[in-house]
């Protein structure tokens, strides 16, 4: 029943969110990526296509709330409404909280937590008309047990579980559920980019030793986007190797 329903995923031009689009598809949904970045998202069109599937794609700042929204009402009139949205897209500005300057306080809280803000107030319109609604961000272990260097992004990781909570209560007599996943580390272009004494001391925090792939997080969103999770709602899933248990 609900895979007939819109999917649209945030950040979906690499990482965990063209995991989440191509394991959406496996599973015979109708699926919408949003992301910034064209080029990117042209090569999550030829991926998804060399697989067997198609892909809708939308460029746009996710930042952009007029523009951002607009693309979010026009997925939910040409396609009957939005059943799923995955709250994907973030960035990291990190720095130590005395070196950290409020551009890179605004930008983070502006990508992570604003714009998911923005998309659930759309999404929601639908949802509610429908009678069916999943909605999925992504959080992380920074929001749940915080991380030096990352006052914006813990704040906005956190943030989002507040947020998570708040419509999972608004919402769920509705027949709408809002949960929300929290990676610890997982090998995407954002781990990559550490430098490799971090990677090591990370790995030692860790108690798998292990970073995690994309796919463990893409299983757990598609889990709480199916009929199984019908019943869970206000929940943060933790996928981190046992790093916040
Ligand atoms: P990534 O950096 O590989 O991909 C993020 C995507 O979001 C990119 O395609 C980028 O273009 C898009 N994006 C960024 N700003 C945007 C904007 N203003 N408008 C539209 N699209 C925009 O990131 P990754 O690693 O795949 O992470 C995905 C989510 O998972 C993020 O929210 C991240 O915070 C979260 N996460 C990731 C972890 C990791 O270890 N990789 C750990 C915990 C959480």
């Amino acid at each position: 029943m609900s895979e007939k329903r819109l999917a649209v995923v945030t950040g979906a031009a690499r990482g965990i969110g063209r995991a989440v689009v191509l394991e959406l598809l496996k599973q015979g949904r109708i699926v919408a990526g949003i992301d910034v970045n064209a080029e990117q998202l042209n090569e999550l069109e030829d991926i998804t296509r060399e697989a067997g599937f198609e892909v809708i794609t939308r460029c746009v700042d996710i930042t952009n709330t007029e523009k951002f929204s607009e693309v979010l009402e026009g997925l939910a009139n040409e396609f009957g409404g939005i059943g799923i949205l995955v709250n994907n897209a973030g960035i990291t500005r990190d720095r130590l909280l005395m070196q950290m300057t409020d551009e890179e306080f605004d930008k983070v809280i502006e990508v992570n937590l604003k714009a998911a803000f923005v998309a659930m107030r759309v999404a929601c319109r639908s949802m509610i008309r429908n009678k069916f609604g999943r909605i999925i961000s992504l959080s992380s272990v920074s929001g749940v047990i915080g991380n030096a260097g990352q006052a914006n992004y813990a704040a906005s990781k956190a943030g989002l579980i507040g947020l998570t909570k708040t419509i999972a209560r608004e919402l769920a007599r509705k027949n709408i559920t809002a949960n929300c996943v929290a990676p610890g580390f997982i090998v995407t272009d954002m781990t990559d980019k550490l430098p490799e004494p971090v990677k090591e001391g990370a790995k030692q925090i860790i108690p798998m030793r292990r970073f995690g792939s994309v796919d463990d997080v893409a299983k757990a969103i598609a889990f709480f986007a199916g009929d199984e999770a019908g019943y869970i709602t206000g929940q943060v899933l933790c996928i981190d190797g046992g790093m916040a248990m």
